[in-house]
């Protein structure tokens, strides 16, 4: 095994920089946390200024700061929390996740944080809307910020996905088929389906998925078929109906829905 240098550096800081309590910012401040990082590690601002609102500017403030912190409870809950909730069938979130939406690492490095918690309170059309109270948001709004300052060996740099979208194709198997009562989003066609009645698929068939088929297995081409036959032969109590289709519909279905949006780096390329 060739021994990488592992360096902790988040994706807004140029490996080496800051790391220092910032004078300016000293000048109306205590030091605190100087064991951790200096100031603008943990609440970026603008050190070259010691007019209020310039040094403010983009601050992250402490109720958000905690990423730093190592085993802190509420990045812990956060993580946990986009885990159940599977916000990597979408998105990259610490360098792993579906391309299907806007890389999160990178989106924590150029927003603010309050710009990120309006986000998730009032989701675009093709994100679900989670309703969650200011406390839950705290969490994940940490635990995102905690992902993107990860330990990344020193010779690999912060990674920009692009992902493309295609038009959206009005006679599309899914919006048929399942659109409904589902939205997914995908690569090819982009988002699909009308309304939010039923979970949103982005993503079924990825390890980032959070519903299984079965307890631990994830959805696969073999068993999503066997789900659609007959939904209520592995969820006694689901409210879909079945709806079988022919192997040449479902290959259509598989089309849209199973292409490879997966980022999942080799095993020391992150950590
Ligand atoms: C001119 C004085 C001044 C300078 C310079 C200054 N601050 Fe502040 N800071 C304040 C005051 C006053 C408050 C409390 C009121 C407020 O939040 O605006 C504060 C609040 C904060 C908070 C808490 C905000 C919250 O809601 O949790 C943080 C974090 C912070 N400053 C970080 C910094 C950093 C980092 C710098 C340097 C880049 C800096 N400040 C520079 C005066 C200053
Ligand atoms: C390791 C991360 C970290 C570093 C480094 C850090 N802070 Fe904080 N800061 C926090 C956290 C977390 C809070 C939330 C309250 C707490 O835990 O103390 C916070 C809160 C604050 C507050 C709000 C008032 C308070 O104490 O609750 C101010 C002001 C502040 N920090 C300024 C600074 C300044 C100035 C520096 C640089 C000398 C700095 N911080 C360095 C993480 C950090
Ligand atoms: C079904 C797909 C999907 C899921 C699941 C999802 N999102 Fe999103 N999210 C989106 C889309 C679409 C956007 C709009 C930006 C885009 O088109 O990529 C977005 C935007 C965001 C943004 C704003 C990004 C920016 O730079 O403006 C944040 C923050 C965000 N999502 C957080 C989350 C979190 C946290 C979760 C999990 C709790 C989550 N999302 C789950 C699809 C999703
Ligand atoms: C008439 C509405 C309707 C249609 C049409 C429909 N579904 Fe569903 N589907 C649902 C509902 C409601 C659930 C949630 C089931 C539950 O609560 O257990 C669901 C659940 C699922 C699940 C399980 C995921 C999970 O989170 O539980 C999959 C996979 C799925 N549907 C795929 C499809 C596919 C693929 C199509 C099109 C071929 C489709 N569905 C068509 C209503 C529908």
């Amino acid at each position: 095994m060739v021994a990488h240098l592992a360096l902790l550096i988040c994706l807004w800081l140029l490996p080496g920089a800051a790391l220092a309590a910032e004078p300016r910012c000293l000048s109306c401040h205590a030091v605190h946390y100087a064991e951790l990082g200096g100031c603008l590690d943990c609440h970026r601002g603008d050190p070259r200024s010691s007019r209020l609102e310039i040094a403010h500017f983009g601050l992250i403030s402490g109720r958000y700061a905690h990423f730093r912190r190592p085993g802190s409870i509420l990045v812990e809950r956060g993580g946990k929390r986009i885990d159940e909730t599977g916000c990597r069938r979408c998105h990259i979130i610490g360098g792993r996740g579906n391309r299907l939406a806007t890389d999160l690492d990178q989106s924590v490095s150029e927003s603010a944080p309050g710009e990120l918690v309006e986000a998730i309170r009032r989701p675009v059309l093709f994100m679900p809307d989670f309703h969650w109270p200011d406390a839950l948001l705290d969490e994940v709004v940490n635990a995102l910020y905690a992902a993107a300052c990860r330990e990344m060996a020193e010779d690999e740099l912060p990674r920009i996905v692009h992902f493309e979208r295609g038009e959206e194709a009005g006679e599309n198997f899914f919006v048929k088929h399942c659109g409904a009562c589902h939205r997914v989003l995908t690569a090819a066609a982009g988002g699909l389906g009308e309304t939010d009645n039923a979970p949103n698929l982005s993503g079924l068939l990825t390890p980032f998925f959070p519903v299984k088929y079965r307890e631990d297995e994830p959805f696969n081409r073999d068993n999503l078929k066997k789900y659609l036959d007959n939904p209520r032969q592995t969820r006694p109590l689901t409210r879909m109906a079945p709806v079988p289709l022919k192997e040449e519909d479902y290959r259509q279905l598989l089309e849209v829905i199973a292409e490879d949006v997966s980022l999942i780096p080799a095993e020391n390329a992150s950590r």
